[in-house]
């Protein structure tokens, strides 16, 4: 298992860190998982004028998984956009292939009360977004800002879909609801854009395909108001990339704290990127009070989509489980009665779980 850890800006390498406590001792079991560090974002703009250095990409070329922390920071804000870190992110995105991205929203019962919603309306949620991640508004050309005639200057992007890319995403999507509870529900605004009109099509397309899965169609602004009314009528819902990157944090708030929510980017071959869902919340940096469980929870998902070792992910969650129910909390999930804990307490955690 040869991993290229990037620990990224901001809070990054405090929760990576944990993350790799929890790779090490895999390793101490008997798995063979070699890492190795490079910069990424922020810090591939210190180390070499470029938030995703040439030996980064090598470097996850040559791993069979990529663990990401995260990108981003106040000093990098006024950079020129390709030196932005987030053109890493983006970047390596591309460069790898990685055009499935997997954000599971799940409510843990022991977080059930830590949510803004109801604890009826997501006690036992568990739905799966699968966004498109290397097509889209993201990436379409022609983009810019041009002067007008008339001495104003204008903004564009480009959306773009080209029917191969909706027709692998739409598999991808089926098949992961064939090893669930059936249901794909395809995000869209097809009632506005011609995009959408040709996503709508191959979608229904791939699906006659999947006879056992029952395929819905929602339009967007639906379906972020479904997300909060009854968010359990959702099993997987796969969309594109500008879409899928809004509602799958709108869906992480269902679930008390987008500090526990992992994410798995794939290529055609399993071959991943794992990444926490949220930021690199600079104001929090340093001070040992991020969650590492989401960057854990990453992990986890490595083992089952990259080395096909659902034992271990299993396992993995087990311990996160446990350290919950132990009442153990990093202060965006906590609650009275409960102890708050920060980075490292919650990895030793974790990590004695495991063991
Ligand atoms: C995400 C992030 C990124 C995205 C940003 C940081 C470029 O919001 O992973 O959802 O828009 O994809
Ligand atoms: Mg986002």
């Amino acid at each position: 298992m040869k991993i290229a850890v990037l620990p990224g800006d901001g809070i990054g390498p405090e929760i990576v860190a944990q993350a790799v406590r929890v790779l090490e001792v895999l390793r101490s079991e008997g798995l063979k998982i070699e890492m190795e560090y490079a910069h990424i974002g922020g810090a591939g703009y210190d180390a070499a004028k470029d938030p995703l250095p040439e030996a980064t990409l090598k470097l996850a070329h040559a791993s069979d998984a990529v663990l990401l922390g995260a990108v981003g920071g106040y000093q990098y804000d006024n950079l020129p956009r390709p030196q932005r870190p987030e053109q890493g992110l983006l970047r390596i995105r591309k460069g790898l292939g990685l055009f499935a991205n997997l954000r599971p929203a799940m409510v843990y019962p022991e977080l059930a009360n830590a949510s803004s919603l109801k604890p009826e309306i997501v006690a036992g949620l568990d739905i799966m977004i699968l966004r498109e991640l290397t097509g889209d508004i993201y990436f379409g050309q022609p983009r810019g800002i041009r002067n007008l005639e008339n001495g104003e200057r204008q903004g564009f992007d480009t959306m773009l879909y080209s029917e191969s890319e909706i027709r692998r995403i739409a598999h991808v999507g089926f098949r992961i609801a064939m090893k669930r509870n059936k249901k794909v529900c395809s995000v869209d605004k097809a009632n506005v854009l011609d995009t959408s009109m040709l996503w709508r099509e191959i979608v229904t397309a791939v699906g006659k395909e999947y006879p056992a899965v029952e395929l819905s169609h929602m339009y967007v602004d639906n379906a972020a108001m479904q997300l909060v009314r009854a968010p359990k009528q959702f099993d997987v819902i796969v969309t594109g990339n500008i879409f899928g990157d809004i509602l799958s944090d709108e869906a992480s708030m269902l679930t008390g704290s987008i500090g526990m929510l992992p994410s798995a980017s794939l290529d055609a071959n399993n071959k991943g990127l794992y990444e926490p869902c949220h930021g690199s919340a600079p104001d929090i940096a340093g001070k040992n009070i991020a969650n590492p469980l989401a960057t854990i929870l990453s992990v986890a998902m490595m083992m089952r989509y990259t080395f096909a070792r659902e034992d271990v992910a299993q396992r993995i969650e087990a311990a996160v489980r446990k350290t919950l129910q132990k009442g153990l909390r990093t202060g965006d999930i906590f609650e009275d009665g409960l102890s708050k804990v920060g980075t490292d307490a919650m990895g030793d955690a974790v990590v004695a779980a495991l063991k």
